[in-house]
Protein backbone atom coordinates (compact mmCIF):
# COMPACT_ATOMS: atom_id res chain seq x y z
CA UNK A 1 0.00 0.00 0.00
CA UNK A 2 0.95 3.65 -0.60
CA UNK A 3 1.58 4.04 2.75
CA UNK A 4 4.11 1.40 3.64
CA UNK A 5 7.03 3.08 1.22
CA UNK A 6 6.04 6.42 2.22
CA UNK A 7 10.10 7.85 3.48
CA UNK A 8 9.93 9.01 6.75
CA UNK A 9 9.56 13.13 6.45
CA UNK A 10 13.00 14.39 7.28
CA UNK A 11 11.32 16.99 9.49
CA UNK A 12 8.48 15.21 10.93
CA UNK A 13 8.21 12.64 13.42
CA UNK A 14 8.34 9.01 13.08
CA UNK A 15 5.56 7.08 14.96
CA UNK A 16 7.21 5.04 17.68
CA UNK A 17 7.37 1.61 16.88
CA UNK A 18 7.55 2.43 13.06
CA UNK A 19 5.57 3.64 10.60
CA UNK A 20 1.55 3.62 11.31
CA UNK A 21 -0.17 0.80 10.37
CA UNK A 22 -2.33 1.13 7.57
CA UNK A 23 -6.06 2.51 8.39
CA UNK A 24 -8.86 0.10 6.49
CA UNK A 25 -11.59 1.96 5.06
CA UNK A 26 -14.47 1.01 6.74
CA UNK A 27 -16.94 -1.33 4.98
CA UNK A 28 -20.26 -3.12 6.08
CA UNK A 29 -18.16 -5.93 7.02
CA UNK A 30 -15.42 -4.57 9.54
CA UNK A 31 -18.44 -2.26 11.17
CA UNK A 32 -18.23 -3.46 14.51
CA UNK A 33 -19.98 -1.55 17.60
CA UNK A 34 -18.06 -1.15 20.55
CA UNK A 35 -18.23 -4.12 23.18
CA UNK A 36 -20.83 -3.51 25.65
CA UNK A 37 -19.78 -2.56 28.86
CA UNK A 38 -19.45 -5.36 31.78
CA UNK A 39 -20.57 -3.95 35.36
CA UNK A 40 -18.92 -6.18 38.08
CA UNK A 41 -21.57 -8.57 39.48
CA UNK A 42 -23.91 -6.25 41.97
CA UNK A 43 -23.87 -7.29 45.50
CA UNK A 44 -27.20 -7.70 47.67
CA UNK A 45 -26.50 -3.96 49.22
CA UNK A 46 -26.04 -2.49 46.11
CA UNK A 47 -29.73 -4.08 44.69
CA UNK A 48 -31.51 -3.31 48.00
CA UNK A 49 -30.35 0.46 47.26
CA UNK A 50 -31.12 0.13 43.63
CA UNK A 51 -34.20 -1.80 44.22
CA UNK A 52 -35.03 1.73 46.71
CA UNK A 53 -34.38 4.24 44.20
CA UNK A 54 -36.38 6.96 44.51
CA UNK A 55 -38.71 9.25 42.50
CA UNK A 56 -37.10 11.39 40.26
CA UNK A 57 -38.62 14.85 39.76
CA UNK A 58 -38.64 14.62 36.32
CA UNK A 59 -36.36 17.12 35.05
CA UNK A 60 -33.26 15.51 33.37
CA UNK A 61 -29.82 17.74 32.17
CA UNK A 62 -27.98 15.53 29.23
CA UNK A 63 -29.62 12.46 31.18
CA UNK A 64 -28.97 13.41 34.64
CA UNK A 65 -31.87 12.98 36.42
CA UNK A 66 -32.94 14.79 39.67
CA UNK A 67 -33.81 12.89 42.40
CA UNK A 68 -36.77 13.66 44.75
CA UNK A 69 -35.17 13.43 47.80
CA UNK A 70 -36.60 14.32 51.25
CA UNK A 71 -34.69 17.60 52.88
CA UNK A 72 -32.58 15.95 55.71
CA UNK A 73 -34.06 15.86 58.96
CA UNK A 74 -31.57 18.04 60.63
CA UNK A 75 -31.24 20.65 57.85
CA UNK A 76 -35.23 20.87 57.98
CA UNK A 77 -35.41 21.26 61.78
CA UNK A 78 -32.47 23.65 61.55
CA UNK A 79 -34.15 26.04 58.74
CA UNK A 80 -37.42 26.13 60.35
CA UNK A 81 -35.94 26.61 64.11
CA UNK A 82 -34.43 29.76 62.14
CA UNK A 83 -37.43 30.93 61.07
CA UNK A 84 -39.03 31.29 64.39
CA UNK A 85 -36.20 32.92 65.81
CA UNK A 86 -36.68 35.61 63.02
CA UNK A 87 -40.50 36.44 63.51
CA UNK A 88 -39.72 36.04 67.46
CA UNK A 89 -36.74 38.41 66.88
CA UNK A 90 -38.76 41.03 65.10
CA UNK A 91 -41.26 40.71 67.32
CA UNK A 92 -39.22 41.79 70.45
CA UNK A 93 -36.61 43.93 68.97
CA UNK A 94 -36.58 46.95 66.15
CA UNK A 95 -36.76 45.55 63.19
CA UNK A 96 -39.01 46.81 60.20
CA UNK A 97 -37.44 50.04 59.17
CA UNK A 98 -40.24 53.54 59.00
CA UNK A 99 -39.78 56.43 57.83
CA UNK A 100 -38.07 58.28 60.83
CA UNK A 101 -37.34 55.25 62.70
CA UNK A 102 -38.11 51.01 63.10
CA UNK A 103 -40.76 49.44 64.66
CA UNK A 104 -39.92 49.66 68.27
CA UNK A 105 -40.37 45.97 69.17
CA UNK A 106 -42.14 44.62 72.15
CA UNK A 107 -39.18 45.08 74.31
CA UNK A 108 -38.86 48.51 73.68
CA UNK A 109 -35.17 48.00 73.73
CA UNK A 110 -32.76 50.49 71.93
CA UNK A 111 -29.29 50.50 71.46
CA UNK A 112 -29.27 54.61 71.12
CA UNK A 113 -31.89 54.58 75.06
CA UNK A 114 -28.71 52.02 75.82
CA UNK A 115 -25.58 54.23 75.46
CA UNK A 116 -27.60 57.07 77.17
CA UNK A 117 -28.61 55.00 80.18
CA UNK A 118 -24.68 54.23 80.14
CA UNK A 119 -23.88 57.88 80.22
CA UNK A 120 -26.31 58.48 82.55
CA UNK A 121 -24.91 56.07 84.54
CA UNK A 122 -21.01 57.41 84.47
CA UNK A 123 -22.60 60.84 85.12
CA UNK A 124 -24.49 59.62 88.24
CA UNK A 125 -21.23 57.69 89.36
CA UNK A 126 -19.36 61.01 88.47
CA UNK A 127 -22.24 63.47 90.46
CA UNK A 128 -20.71 61.98 94.13
CA UNK A 129 -17.48 62.80 93.15
CA UNK A 130 -18.28 66.69 91.41
CA UNK A 131 -20.65 67.03 94.62
CA UNK A 132 -17.41 66.27 97.00
CA UNK A 133 -15.11 68.71 94.87
CA UNK A 134 -17.83 71.73 95.47
CA UNK A 135 -18.46 71.05 99.04
CA UNK A 136 -14.63 70.89 99.83
CA UNK A 137 -12.91 74.28 100.49
CA UNK A 138 -10.40 75.31 97.29
CA UNK A 139 -7.77 75.31 99.06
CA UNK A 140 -7.66 71.81 100.78
CA UNK A 141 -9.08 70.11 97.40
CA UNK A 142 -5.48 68.10 97.08
CA UNK A 143 -6.01 66.81 100.92
CA UNK A 144 -7.93 63.95 100.16
CA UNK A 145 -5.62 61.90 98.09
CA UNK A 146 -9.03 59.68 96.37
CA UNK A 147 -10.93 62.95 95.34
CA UNK A 148 -7.42 64.55 93.99
CA UNK A 149 -6.87 61.46 92.10
CA UNK A 150 -11.12 61.94 90.55
CA UNK A 151 -9.74 65.63 90.13
CA UNK A 152 -6.38 65.21 88.41
CA UNK A 153 -8.37 62.29 85.89
CA UNK A 154 -11.44 64.83 85.28
CA UNK A 155 -8.86 67.72 85.09
CA UNK A 156 -7.14 66.44 82.46
CA UNK A 157 -9.69 65.83 80.39
CA UNK A 158 -11.15 69.83 80.71
CA UNK A 159 -7.59 70.85 80.15
CA UNK A 160 -7.27 69.68 77.10
CA UNK A 161 -10.43 70.78 75.68
CA UNK A 162 -10.78 74.19 76.64
CA UNK A 163 -6.91 75.30 77.40
CA UNK A 164 -5.20 73.27 75.48
CA UNK A 165 -5.42 75.09 72.63
CA UNK A 166 -3.72 78.39 74.27
CA UNK A 167 -1.00 76.75 76.50
CA UNK A 168 -0.49 74.30 74.79
CA UNK A 169 -1.52 70.02 74.58
CA UNK A 170 0.98 69.74 77.88
CA UNK A 171 0.70 73.17 79.37
CA UNK A 172 4.05 73.88 78.29
CA UNK A 173 3.01 77.72 77.19
CA UNK A 174 3.42 79.04 73.73
CA UNK A 175 5.92 82.35 74.14
CA UNK A 176 5.36 83.42 70.86
CA UNK A 177 1.45 84.35 72.04
CA UNK A 178 2.12 85.07 75.23
CA UNK A 179 0.88 81.91 76.62
CA UNK A 180 2.11 81.10 80.07
CA UNK A 181 3.95 77.78 81.16
CA UNK A 182 1.93 76.34 83.66
CA UNK A 183 4.86 74.01 84.73
CA UNK A 184 6.78 75.90 86.74
CA UNK A 185 6.73 77.62 89.55
CA UNK A 186 7.03 81.26 88.50
CA UNK A 187 3.27 82.64 88.32
CA UNK A 188 2.05 85.54 86.78
CA UNK A 189 -0.58 86.02 89.60
CA UNK A 190 0.33 83.57 92.05
CA UNK A 191 0.31 79.80 91.97
CA UNK A 192 -1.84 78.28 95.11
CA UNK A 193 -5.06 76.31 94.06
CA UNK A 194 -6.94 79.58 95.28
CA UNK A 195 -5.34 81.96 92.98
CA UNK A 196 -5.61 79.56 90.25
CA UNK A 197 -9.32 78.81 90.60
CA UNK A 198 -9.66 82.83 90.98
CA UNK A 199 -7.43 82.77 87.87
CA UNK A 200 -9.23 80.06 85.80
CA UNK A 201 -12.95 80.88 86.85
CA UNK A 202 -12.95 85.04 85.91
CA UNK A 203 -9.50 85.44 83.45
CA UNK A 204 -7.24 87.93 82.43
CA UNK A 205 -8.15 91.03 81.13
CA UNK A 206 -11.01 90.27 79.53
CA UNK A 207 -13.89 92.58 78.92
CA UNK A 208 -16.50 89.68 79.76
CA UNK A 209 -16.24 89.35 83.75
CA UNK A 210 -15.79 92.55 85.94
CA UNK A 211 -14.15 90.10 88.15
CA UNK A 212 -11.25 89.34 85.69
CA UNK A 213 -7.52 89.98 86.79
CA UNK A 214 -6.33 93.39 85.39
CA UNK A 215 -3.31 95.14 85.07
CA UNK A 216 -1.91 97.33 82.44
CA UNK A 217 2.02 98.09 81.80
CA UNK A 218 2.40 101.49 80.54
CA UNK A 219 3.56 101.59 76.81
CA UNK A 220 6.56 103.51 77.80
CA UNK A 221 7.84 103.95 74.03
CA UNK A 222 5.27 104.79 72.18
CA UNK A 223 3.23 107.24 75.06
CA UNK A 224 6.95 109.16 75.38
CA UNK A 225 7.06 108.51 79.01
CA UNK A 226 10.67 107.20 77.92
CA UNK A 227 13.63 108.01 75.65
CA UNK A 228 15.18 105.90 72.97
CA UNK A 229 18.28 106.40 74.89
CA UNK A 230 16.78 105.54 78.13
CA UNK A 231 14.91 102.30 76.87
CA UNK A 232 18.30 100.94 76.06
CA UNK A 233 19.71 101.39 79.04
CA UNK A 234 16.78 99.51 80.56
CA UNK A 235 16.85 96.89 78.25
CA UNK A 236 19.80 96.01 78.94
CA UNK A 237 19.93 96.53 82.95
CA UNK A 238 16.89 93.88 82.75
CA UNK A 239 18.83 91.69 80.53
CA UNK A 240 21.92 91.79 83.65
CA UNK A 241 18.93 91.11 86.13
CA UNK A 242 18.25 87.87 84.55
CA UNK A 243 21.64 86.75 84.27
CA UNK A 244 22.27 87.41 80.66
CA UNK A 245 25.06 88.94 78.79
CA UNK A 246 24.33 92.58 78.57
CA UNK A 247 26.48 96.34 78.12
CA UNK A 248 27.62 97.17 81.48
CA UNK A 249 27.96 100.98 80.24
CA UNK A 250 24.37 101.31 79.74
CA UNK A 251 23.12 99.12 82.33
CA UNK A 252 24.43 101.12 84.83
CA UNK A 253 22.02 103.96 84.21
CA UNK A 254 19.61 101.40 83.70
CA UNK A 255 19.53 100.20 87.23
CA UNK A 256 17.58 104.23 87.95
CA UNK A 257 15.58 104.20 84.92
CA UNK A 258 13.75 100.99 86.28
CA UNK A 259 13.80 102.10 90.05
CA UNK A 260 11.75 105.32 88.79
CA UNK A 261 9.49 103.81 85.91
CA UNK A 262 9.72 99.97 86.69
CA UNK A 263 10.20 98.86 89.91
CA UNK A 264 6.56 99.87 90.95
CA UNK A 265 5.68 96.82 89.75
CA UNK A 266 8.17 94.67 88.99
CA UNK A 267 9.74 95.17 92.53
CA UNK A 268 12.64 96.80 93.41
CA UNK A 269 15.34 93.34 92.79
CA UNK A 270 12.90 92.66 89.77
CA UNK A 271 11.22 89.77 91.56
CA UNK A 272 7.61 90.62 90.08
CA UNK A 273 4.28 90.64 91.71
CA UNK A 274 1.26 88.92 91.76
CA UNK A 275 -1.35 91.06 92.93
CA UNK A 276 -0.53 92.87 89.27
CA UNK A 277 0.35 89.97 87.30
CA UNK A 278 3.63 91.82 86.75
CA UNK A 279 6.54 88.73 85.70
CA UNK A 280 9.67 88.09 87.13
CA UNK A 281 11.86 89.80 85.22
CA UNK A 282 15.70 88.20 87.22
CA UNK A 283 14.82 85.05 86.10
CA UNK A 284 15.26 82.64 82.77
CA UNK A 285 11.81 82.04 82.25
CA UNK A 286 10.02 84.57 79.61
CA UNK A 287 6.12 85.02 78.95
CA UNK A 288 6.70 86.81 75.90
CA UNK A 289 10.83 86.68 75.80
CA UNK A 290 14.04 88.30 76.57
CA UNK A 291 16.09 88.81 73.92
CA UNK A 292 17.19 92.17 72.94
CA UNK A 293 14.37 93.04 70.06
CA UNK A 294 11.59 91.02 72.94
CA UNK A 295 12.48 93.51 75.65
CA UNK A 296 12.44 96.49 73.32
CA UNK A 297 9.16 95.55 72.04
CA UNK A 298 7.78 94.79 75.57
CA UNK A 299 8.72 98.83 76.76
CA UNK A 300 7.80 100.46 73.42
CA UNK A 301 4.20 99.05 73.21
CA UNK A 302 3.55 97.25 76.00
CA UNK A 303 1.88 93.77 76.26
CA UNK A 304 -2.13 93.07 77.30
CA UNK A 305 -2.38 89.14 77.77
CA UNK A 306 -6.05 88.32 77.32
CA UNK A 307 -7.56 84.87 78.94
CA UNK A 308 -11.35 84.16 78.93
CA UNK A 309 -13.40 83.96 81.75
CA UNK A 310 -14.52 80.42 82.55
CA UNK A 311 -17.69 80.45 85.20
CA UNK A 312 -19.95 80.44 82.36
CA UNK A 313 -18.63 78.19 80.51
CA UNK A 314 -17.89 75.54 82.65
CA UNK A 315 -19.22 74.04 85.72
CA UNK A 316 -17.65 74.66 89.13
CA UNK A 317 -16.86 71.16 89.90
CA UNK A 318 -15.08 71.03 85.94
CA UNK A 319 -13.25 74.98 87.54
CA UNK A 320 -11.90 73.04 90.35
CA UNK A 321 -10.91 69.59 89.05
CA UNK A 322 -8.61 71.49 86.27
CA UNK A 323 -7.47 73.85 89.16
CA UNK A 324 -5.96 70.74 91.20
CA UNK A 325 -5.01 69.65 87.75
CA UNK A 326 -2.76 72.94 87.21
CA UNK A 327 -1.44 72.87 90.86
CA UNK A 328 -0.23 69.31 90.11
CA UNK A 329 1.70 69.93 87.22
CA UNK A 330 4.43 70.80 89.26
CA UNK A 331 4.70 74.74 89.69
CA UNK A 332 1.66 74.36 92.24
CA UNK A 333 2.56 76.64 95.42
C1 LIG B 1 -7.60 82.10 74.63
C2 LIG B 1 -6.40 81.64 75.24
C3 LIG B 1 -6.47 81.01 76.61
C4 LIG B 1 -7.26 79.98 77.03
C5 LIG B 1 -8.34 79.24 76.26
C6 LIG B 1 -6.86 79.70 78.38
N1 LIG B 1 -5.88 80.55 78.77
FE1 LIG B 1 -4.95 80.58 80.56
N2 LIG B 1 -3.92 82.20 80.02
C7 LIG B 1 -3.93 82.78 78.77
C8 LIG B 1 -3.04 83.94 78.76
C9 LIG B 1 -2.75 84.82 77.57
C10 LIG B 1 -2.50 84.02 80.06
C11 LIG B 1 -1.50 85.04 80.54
C12 LIG B 1 -2.18 86.34 80.74
C13 LIG B 1 -1.23 87.35 81.26
O1 LIG B 1 -0.41 87.81 80.47
O2 LIG B 1 -1.31 87.67 82.45
C14 LIG B 1 -3.08 82.92 80.81
C15 LIG B 1 -2.80 82.66 82.14
C16 LIG B 1 -3.22 81.57 82.84
C17 LIG B 1 -2.91 81.28 84.20
C18 LIG B 1 -2.07 82.13 85.11
C19 LIG B 1 -0.64 81.69 85.05
C20 LIG B 1 0.19 82.42 86.03
O3 LIG B 1 1.41 82.35 85.86
O4 LIG B 1 -0.35 83.01 86.96
C21 LIG B 1 -3.49 80.10 84.52
C22 LIG B 1 -3.42 79.36 85.84
C23 LIG B 1 -4.21 79.66 83.36
N3 LIG B 1 -4.02 80.57 82.35
C24 LIG B 1 -4.94 78.48 83.29
C25 LIG B 1 -5.79 78.21 82.25
C26 LIG B 1 -6.69 77.10 82.27
C27 LIG B 1 -6.77 76.05 83.35
C28 LIG B 1 -7.40 77.18 81.12
C29 LIG B 1 -8.53 76.26 80.67
C30 LIG B 1 -9.65 76.12 81.57
C31 LIG B 1 -6.93 78.32 80.38
N4 LIG B 1 -5.95 78.92 81.10
C32 LIG B 1 -7.43 78.69 79.14
C33 LIG B 1 -4.66 82.36 77.69
C34 LIG B 1 -5.60 81.36 77.70
C1 LIG C 1 1.87 99.18 86.10
C2 LIG C 1 2.74 98.05 86.33
C3 LIG C 1 3.96 97.88 85.44
C4 LIG C 1 4.98 98.76 85.25
C5 LIG C 1 5.14 100.17 85.82
C6 LIG C 1 5.91 98.09 84.39
N1 LIG C 1 5.48 96.86 84.07
FE1 LIG C 1 6.41 95.51 82.93
N2 LIG C 1 4.82 94.28 83.04
C7 LIG C 1 3.70 94.56 83.78
C8 LIG C 1 2.74 93.54 83.51
C9 LIG C 1 1.35 93.45 84.11
C10 LIG C 1 3.31 92.67 82.58
C11 LIG C 1 2.66 91.44 81.94
C12 LIG C 1 1.87 91.93 80.76
C13 LIG C 1 1.09 90.81 80.12
O1 LIG C 1 1.18 89.69 80.56
O2 LIG C 1 0.40 91.09 79.15
C14 LIG C 1 4.63 93.17 82.32
C15 LIG C 1 5.54 92.55 81.50
C16 LIG C 1 6.82 92.97 81.34
C17 LIG C 1 7.83 92.26 80.60
C18 LIG C 1 7.64 90.92 79.88
C19 LIG C 1 8.30 89.84 80.69
C20 LIG C 1 8.28 88.50 80.00
O3 LIG C 1 8.39 87.51 80.73
O4 LIG C 1 8.23 88.41 78.77
C21 LIG C 1 8.95 93.00 80.66
C22 LIG C 1 10.28 92.67 80.06
C23 LIG C 1 8.64 94.16 81.43
N3 LIG C 1 7.34 94.10 81.83
C24 LIG C 1 9.56 95.16 81.72
C25 LIG C 1 9.20 96.36 82.28
C26 LIG C 1 10.07 97.47 82.39
C27 LIG C 1 11.50 97.49 81.91
C28 LIG C 1 9.37 98.44 82.98
C29 LIG C 1 9.84 99.85 83.31
C30 LIG C 1 10.35 100.61 82.22
C31 LIG C 1 8.07 97.92 83.30
N4 LIG C 1 8.00 96.66 82.83
C32 LIG C 1 7.12 98.64 83.95
C33 LIG C 1 3.47 95.61 84.63
C34 LIG C 1 4.27 96.72 84.69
Amino acid sequence: MAGDDKKPDPNGTVPEGGPRPPVEARTEENLVSPPSRHYPETGPELRRSARADPPTTGHSWDGIEEYDNPMPRWWLWTFYICIAWAVIYMLLYPAWPLVSKATPGLLGYSTRAEVVREMQDFEARNEVWFQRLVETEVASLREDTELERFAVQAGRAVFAAQCSQCHGAGAQGVQAGGFPSLLNDAWLWGGTLEDIHQTISHGIRNEDDPDARWSEMPAFGVDGLLSDEEIDQVVEYVRAMSGQSHDAALAEPGAEVFEWNCAACHMDDGSGNTDLGAPALNNQIWLYGGDRDTLRHTIVYSRFGVMPAFTQRLREAEIRAVAVYVHQLGGGQ
